[in-house]
C-alpha cells in the first residue's frame, strides 16, 4: 500500500479514509480521531494548544514531551518514579491541570494498570498518555485509546511495532473540541500520502491480528532475555511489558559496544542514571550473543 501510494504523490494527501480506518479500530468518531507525523508531531501541536498552569510531567520516560512543553514557554514540573518505577497517584500534585505518561513507559518498560490511570482524571486536568507502545501488549489490556472521557488525551505510534520510524505515522485520540484545536495548530498536510496509506493498511484486522502474534512472540523473547539477564545477575525492572527492558549493569555499555552490540544509555532519562540501560528484546540467537558478551564484559569490567 505504501508502495502503490507513491504513485499519488502529485496530489496534495487527502487523510479522510485513514482518519476513518483509525476510528473504526478504536470505536471512536471520525472528529476524535488527528492523524499526526508520528507521536512527535502530537506532543508539539499538544504544547502550543494547550495553556496548563501546571504541568507534570511523570518521568522516566521518553523525553519528547517535556522538551516540547518547554519549548512551548511552559514550565514543567517532574514527577519522579523509582523502585518498580509503578505510577503512585498520590505523587501527582492535586492542582496538575496537565499530566503527561507513557503507557508501557520507555525506557522502564512498565505498565500502568488502566485503573490507576482513570484514577488521575479529574475535572479541570488534562491527562495526555503516550501509548505509543501499546501494541506491544497482546490485547492492550492497559489502552485507553478506546476511551471517551473528558480531559483525556492518548497519542498512539505506528513507528515501532511496524518499523515505520522513517514515514512519520502516529495520531492522537481525544474528544472533538480538543481534536479540533489540535487540527488548527497543525500545519497543512503534514501527514504524506505514504504515511497515510500505511495507517490505513495498520488499521486492517489482518494487521492487528499480525501485530497481536508479533506481541505473544515478544513476550516470549523477552521472558528469555530477562531471565538470561537476571541469571547474570543484573537488576531488570519487574514486569516489563514493551520491546525493551531496562537494566542496572553498571560499565557495561561502551565494553558491549565495542563487541557490536548497542544498548541504550539510562543517563539521559530523569529518574535513572549513568548505571541504567535499556536493552532492545530481539530473537534468543541475538540475545544468546549479547548475554554472552555481557557475561565477558562483567567478568573483565575493573570496576565490577
Ligand atoms: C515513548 C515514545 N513515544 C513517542 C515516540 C515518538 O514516536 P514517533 O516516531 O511516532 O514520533 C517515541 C520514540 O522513541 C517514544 O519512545
Amino acid at each position: 500500500m505504501v508502495r502503490d501510494a507513491v504513485g499519488d504523490l502529485a496530489a496534495y494527501p487527502s487523510g479522510d479514509r485513514a482518519r476513518a480506518a483509525v476510528a473504526e479500530r478504536h470505536g471512536r468518531g471520525v472528529d476524535e480521531v488527528l492523524l499526526t507525523a508520528g507521536a512527535a508531531e502530537a506532543f508539539v501541536l499538544l504544547a502550543r494548544v494547550l495553556r496548563p498552569r501546571r504541568a507534570v510531567v511523570v518521568h522516566p520516560q521518553f523525553t519528547e514531551p517535556e522538551a516540547a512543553l518547554a519549548a512551548a514557554g511552559h514550565r514543567v514540573e517532574r514527577v519522579i518514579l523509582s523502585g518498580a518505577f509503578t505510577l503512585d497517584p498520590e505523587l501527582v500534585p492535586d492542582d496538575a491541570d496537565l499530566v503527561m505518561v507513557g503507557n508501557p513507559t520507555n525506557p522502564t518498560s512498565v505498565s500502568h494498570p488502566v485503573r490507576i490511570l482513570r484514577s488521575l482524571i479529574r475535572p479541570g486536568r488534562t491527562l495526555v498518555v503516550d501509548e505509543a507502545f501499546a501494541d506491544c501488549i497482546p490485547g492492550e489490556p492497559e489502552s485507553l485509546a478506546s476511551v471517551q472521557l473528558p480531559g483525556l488525551i492518548v497519542i498512539r505510534s505506528l513507528t515501532k511495532t511496524w518499523g515505520l520510524a522513517g514515514l512519520r505515522i502516529g495520531y492522537v485520540l481525544a474528544d472533538a473540541p480538543t481534536i479540533a484545536q489540535l487540527a488548527e495548530a497543525q500545519p497543512l498536510w503534514a501527514v504524506s500520502t505514504p504515511a497515510l496509506a500505511a495507517a490505513e493498511a495498520c488499521m486492517t484486522p489482518r494487521a492487528i491480528a499480525e501485530a497481536e502474534t508479533w506481541a505473544r512472540q515478544l513476550a516470549t523473547d523477552r521472558n528469555y532475555l530477562v531471565s538470561g539477564l537476571r541469571s547474570l545477575g543484573a537488576h531488570v525492572i519487574p514486569n516489563p511489558q514493551a520491546s525493551f527492558v531496562c537494566v542496572r549493569l553498571p560499565a557495561v555499555r561502551l565494553p558491549l559496544r565495542e563487541k557490536g552490540f548497542a544498548v541504550r544509555r539510562g543517563d539521559t532519562f530523569p529518574g535513572l542514571g549513568e548505571d541504567w540501560i535499556r536493552i532492545a528484546v530481539r530473537d534468543p540467537d541475538t540475545s544468546d550473543a549479547l548475554l554472552k558478551a555481557l557475561e565477558v564484559t562483567m567478568n573483565t569490567s575493573p570496576t565490577r
